[in-house]
């Protein structure tokens, strides 16, 4: 009822000047990223590393492969900053790791996507120290060699995330690390790819090492307007971060995690708050 109180003061008859029915009412769960993840929502972490030539020849040291004599380069660095924030939101942690751009073992034909531990059908690493051994039981193993495409490890990624759209809660969400010395050769299928994976609970985050022009990762990370497919099809949200490495190389390592990791919380918010999906176990709607 709404109530006018200068005329119910002056009229005798008065009741209301007109009702209000409520027709529909909807209460709608804000979650934070903490209420997914303690939802229990899973963070599927994927790691993607650059095989290709223009790295240069892991035994010169001047490759972004080489191991300096206490078994480290920026790859590594990068893993360990990164995938020591990461493997707190991953209850498994056990990350599937992909190489591209290289010729692989036993008959040495080109690979844009094979499991570092060369075992497809498990291509798991234990924890983060479980990705570092294998990278550096991977390195002699394999011969770097180009073009440097991204698509096949983001649809790769992609699919496992379109096979999780399938569950009606908040269940799982997929990260995807690059590590690349940025000069990619795809650009047109990654663009591609990276649109039609903006509608599916994925981001992607490049990490680009080494002094390389970085101009095409910019591009993709799309801050500056929104990214489009080849044919024009824009992202229907950012998913993609890109961050230079050497801009940290003099910082603490706590600021390139915190730099890398700056947007995911908010994209992984931004999808399930989209597509209306609570936590599997739902603590927040209480
Ligand atoms: C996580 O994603 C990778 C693909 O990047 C896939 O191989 C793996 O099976 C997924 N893990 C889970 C638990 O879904
Ligand atoms: C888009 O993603 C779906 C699901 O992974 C995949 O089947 C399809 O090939 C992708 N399309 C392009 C153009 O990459």
């Amino acid at each position: 009822e709404c109530i006018n109180e200068k005329k119910r003061q002056k009229k005798k008859n008065y009741k209301n000047s007109g009702i209000v029915s409520v027709k529909h009412c909807e209460i709608v769960v804000e979650c934070t990223f903490l209420d997914y993840i303690m939802g229990g929502c899973q963070l599927n972490f994927t790691v993607g590393i650059d095989f290709t030539g223009s790295n240069g020849d892991p035994r010169s040291p001047d490759s972004l492969h080489y191991l300096s004599p206490d078994g480290v380069n920026e790859y590594l660095t990068a893993i360990w900053t990164v995938g020591m924030v990461v493997q707190d939101y991953d209850t498994d942690k056990m990350f599937p790791v992909f190489g591209f751009g290289a010729q692989i073992p036993p008959s040495y034909q080109v690979s844009h996507e094979f499991p570092i531990n060369f075992n497809p059908s498990n291509p798991f690493c234990n924890g983060i120290q479980g990705i570092v051994d294998a990278y550096r039981a991977c390195l002699p193993q394999v011969r770097l060699y180009g073009p440097t495409n991204f698509s096949p490890i983001i649809n790769h990624v992609a699919r496992f995330a379109a096979a999780a759209t399938q569950q009606q809660t908040a269940s799982q969400y997929f990260i995807l690390l690059i590590i690349t010395d940025g000069v990619i050769t795809d650009l047109d299928q990654t663009r591609t790819a990276i649109v039609n994976a903006s509608k599916l609970p994925m981001s992607i985050i490049i990490v680009g090492v080494g002094g390389a022009d970085f101009d095409a990762m910019e591009f993709l990370d799309g801050d500056n307007g929104v990214l489009r497919s080849s044919s024009g099809e824009p992202a229907v949200r950012d998913i993609v971060q890109f961050v230079p490495f050497r801009k940290f190389q003099i910082s603490p390592k706590e600021a390139l995690a915190q730099c890398v990791l700056a947007e995911v919380p908010q994209q992984v918010v931004n999808y399930f708050s989209t597509y209306k999906l609570l936590p599997p176990k739902n603590s927040a709607a209480k």
